[in-house]
């Protein structure tokens, strides 16, 4: 039997095959390289796993949801580059456990958001973003200056991430402790912001 268009449109099943066949073989060839490109697998100069104080602002950014309206993804067009600095490269995203690129955008991307402003300003835009930005439709979050942490977990979560790959060292994970107890949640969450994106800034 030869196998003609007309054949492969007339039976559902065959179709259905080729066109699982077709579109495994393009995953594979793009997607695998992925896996072994220096460009997408080492990280950029620079990039230091997140100390243990940004590693609990980080969840605290995943917990309250923050990425329903923020990307940390600087696309390579004009008008992002222009607005937020240099795209984001994949090497800037190895050590992220979950990475937060996000896909909506009611806010601005905070991908480059660290050292633009200073920390009363983030303190200030969290309790109630109206006071900085009064056109602003952020909701505040100003119980997190109010609840302290403990760090009990703090270790535990980086000798996890450790596993998979982020280089802390041995004194980091001791440390870990100390740096986060009696923080609060607003400290550890503006110390993440004020970190992100700054490895690349600072070659700029
Ligand atoms: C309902 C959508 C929404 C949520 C949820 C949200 N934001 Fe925003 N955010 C915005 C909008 C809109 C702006 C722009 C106006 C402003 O600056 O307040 C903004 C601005 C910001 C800015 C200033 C960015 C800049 O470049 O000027 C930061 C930092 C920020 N948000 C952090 C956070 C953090 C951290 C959380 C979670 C605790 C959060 N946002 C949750 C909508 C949101």
């Amino acid at each position: 039997m030869k196998i003609t268009h007309d054949l492969i449109e007339r039976k559902a099943g065959l179709l259905a095959l080729l066109v699982i066949l077709t579109i495994s073989v393009g995953g594979l060839v793009e997607i695998v390289p992925l896996y072994y490109q220096r460009s997408t697998t080492e990280p950029v100069a620079g990039l230091k796993p997140y100390p243990a104080l940004n590693l609990e602002g980080r969840d605290i950014y995943i917990r309250e949801g923050c990425y329903n309206c923020h990307s940390q993804m600087i696309r390579p067009f004009r008008a992002e580059v222009e607005r937020y600095g240099h795209y984001s490269v994949a090497g800037e995203f190895v050590y992220d456990h979950p990475f937060q690129w996000g896909s909506k955008r009611t806010g601005p991307d905070l991908a480059r958001v660290g050292a633009r402003y200073s920390d009363e300003w983030h303190r200030t835009h969290l309790r109630n973003p109206r006071d900085v930005v009064p056109e602003s439709n952020m909701p505040g979050y100003p119980w997190l200056a109010k609840t302290p942490m403990t760090g009990a977990d703090t270790a535990a979560k980086m000798r996890a991430l450790r596993h998979v790959g982020v280089p802390y060292t041995d004194a980091d994970i001791l440390g870990a402790k100390q740096a986060v107890a009696g923080k609060t949640e607003e400290d550890a969450l503006v110390a993440y912001l004020q970190e992100l994106g700054t490895v690349i800034k600072a070659r700029r």
